[in-house]
């Protein structure tokens, strides 16, 4: 039986969107409600328990809508909500629904990246200071050496789209030379923020040779394909269309004139409407 639902991908704006361009492309016959969470976009600072709230209020949502699979696209979701999410919200609440992150399935492949076992981890606040990153490449690659570097103001450059503008210019170097002056062995940098492969161009530009930018939107598409490969009782649930559906929580113009950029296609989005 197959019950036309859709997997929900959520971000808190519009980072997220770089994944759901892998995924939609690598598994194109499912059906697909994105969120951007964009009214209370960057989530980056905000504490544990905000990030956790709103997280936990759009994967609500998301199940509203008819999603059994919510993926968040989003590291910092990732880092902050997840496993509450996982461990006391699902099996409670919703024992049939399943939500994923983004950090387990790239710390699982990191190690493939790096010759001299040192690996640069640039992400938000929240991210690094959750520390999601070294414990969790710790389990897959106990031998790598993992250097985090937090990036705050390149989120909001990207937001607002000032991110190819030469005023970005000064913080994608700064952040760059001070992850590279903790180690000079770090010859692969993870970007462990959904917005950051925006940044590529200007950081190939100014990286030292000898040095991989890596993104995390195939890894997460592949695990994605190898999950419901291995979980046939949840594919049974989900329609096959190919429909695409966007929802933001901010204002539905702003998105749909900057999601191209992420998306790599013209959206039209929905309004979602917060609780509060
Ligand atoms: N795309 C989110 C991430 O991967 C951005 C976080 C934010 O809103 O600050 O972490």
């Amino acid at each position: 039986m197959n019950t036309g639902q859709s997997i929900g991908v959520f971000d808190s704006g519009y980072g997220g969107l770089t994944v759901f361009k892998s995924i939609a492309r690598q598994l194109p016959q499912y059906n697909y409600i994105y969120l951007g969470d964009n009214a209370r976009s960057p989530y980056g600072d905000h504490s544990f328990e905000t990030i956790y709230q709103y997280t936990l209020e759009c994967v609500e949502w998301l199940f509203e809508q008819g999603c059994p699979l919510v993926i968040l696209a989003c590291n910092t979701a990732s880092a902050k909500a997840l496993r509450s999410i996982q461990q006391k919200v699902l099996p409670l609440k919703y024992p049939n629904h399943r939500v994923l992150g983004v950090i387990r399935p790239t710390a699982e492949v990191l190690g493939q990246f790096t010759n001299k076992k040192t690996v640069g981890v640039m992400g938000t606040r929240g991210t690094v200071n959750s520390l999601s990153y070294p414990m969790e490449i710790n389990k897959f690659f106990p031998e790598l050496k993992v250097v985090q570097q937090a990036c705050p103001m390149w989120v909001p450059l990207i937001e607002n789209n000032e991110h190819l503008n030469p005023g970005a210019d000064y913080f994608v170097q700064k952040y760059l030379d001070e992850l590279l002056e903790k180690d000079a062995d770090i010859d692969c940098i993870l970007l462990a923020c959904t917005h950051y492969p925006l940044l590529i161009p200007k950081l190939q530009a100014i990286l030292p040779s000898g040095i991989e930018l890596l993104g995390q939107a195939d890894i997460v598409a592949n695990s994605l394909e190898l999950y419901l490969e291995n979980h046939p009782e949840m594919v049974v649930r989900l329609g096959l269309q190919g429909k695409r559906q966007f929802f933001t929580s901010g204002d539905r113009q702003a998105f749909d004139q900057h999601a191209n950029i992420f998306f790599g296609e013209e959206v039209q989005s929905e309004q979602m409407h917060l609780k509060c």
